[in-house]
């Protein structure tokens, strides 16, 4: 972390000097990294002013996978999702974040059942009856963004998908629960894991969660396959997702060869995934998108 002079105006950019604002939380942080452990640093930790523009690019986001909530429907194809994505997010002023992002060529993910995440929308594809699918949304607006991502079950879901869909939403809100200032990741991990695993599911282990606001993916990367107390410690001002894919069957996966993005699960058995982006507060935690 880089060294100010006592005297000097805080990074934060609260105009204060170093010494009255930010300097008794670095030298907190610093303790922790004396300890061994992995710590943030200042590029990651967002100011008030930043926090406040990343939440009106949330509001977009929200807003979006609304109207998909309200749309969507047996019967349509995920290109379908796709339009309603694009025309509701530039509506509103923002970018779709995923559009051209190394590549992708779409507004939206479209993942359904044994597809694990980064599904394309396509003219081909078809909701079906008895269909889960996730639908991850992502926003730009003044050059900060959003990411959150919801499972919708279409029509006549079995049970037994249903209770993965379930599971994974809870997964999610038990590590939630664990998201504190002073924490550490792993808290959170474990507890999804915990949770994923109790239920007879297993949890990816090479794609995960990520730091988010002033760029699509920072610092932290997110996994859920860790331990209390391990990983990067939890400081206010962090933002990033929680985002597990939980597969009711092997944590094995593997990418469509041809469009070099659909990851699938190795066993072809479902996948469930949702995703909240999260706010490290003062006294706890606050979702700034889901
Ligand atoms: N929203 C996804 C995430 O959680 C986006 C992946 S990048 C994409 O990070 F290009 F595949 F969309
Ligand atoms: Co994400």
């Amino acid at each position: 972390m880089e060294k100010l002079g006592r005297n000097e105006p805080c990074w934060c950019g609260s105009g204060k000097k170093y010494k009255k604002c930010h300097e008794e939380f670095d030298n907190k942080i610093e303790e922790f990294e004396v300890m061994g452990h992995e710590v943030p640093d200042h590029s990651i930790i967002k100011t008030p002013a930043q926090i406040e523009a990343i939440k009106e690019s949330c509001k977009i986001n929200i807003a979006v996978l609304d109207e998909v909530a309200a749309k969507i429907h047996a019967g349509m194809t995920t290109q379908e999702i796709d339009d309603i994505v694009y025309k509701k997010t530039t509506e509103m002023g923002g970018i779709p974040a995923t559009l051209n992002y190394e590549g992708y060529p779409k507004s939206v993910c479209t993942s359904i059942n044994e597809v694990v995440c980064h599904g394309i929308p396509s003219d081909d594809v078809v909701l079906k009856d008895g269909d889960i699918v996730n639908v991850d949304c992502s926003t730009i607006l003044n050059g900060y963004f959003s990411d959150s991502s919801r499972m919708f079950c279409i029509g006549d879901v079995s049970e037994e998908k249903r209770k993965l869909v379930e599971v994974t939403k809870e997964a999610v809100e038990l590590g939630l629960k664990e998201v504190k200032p002073w924490g550490f990741l792993g808290d959170m991990g474990e507890a999804v894991h915990e949770h994923a695993v109790k239920n007879g599911y297993s949890v990816v282990r090479q794609i995960g969660g990520h730091g988010v606001g002033l760029e699509f993916h920072e610092d932290p990367w997110v996994g859920y396959c860790s331990k209390r107390g391990e990983d990067m410690l939890l400081v206010p001002g962090m933002i990033f997702t929680i985002e597990p894919m939980i597969n009711m069957g092997t944590d094995k996966i593997f990418q469509d060869e041809n469009d070099g993005w659909t990851i699938y699960t190795a066993d072809k058995k479902p996948s469930a995934q949702w995703e909240i982006m999260v706010l490290v507060t003062e006294d706890g935690a606050e979702v700034l998108s889901y």
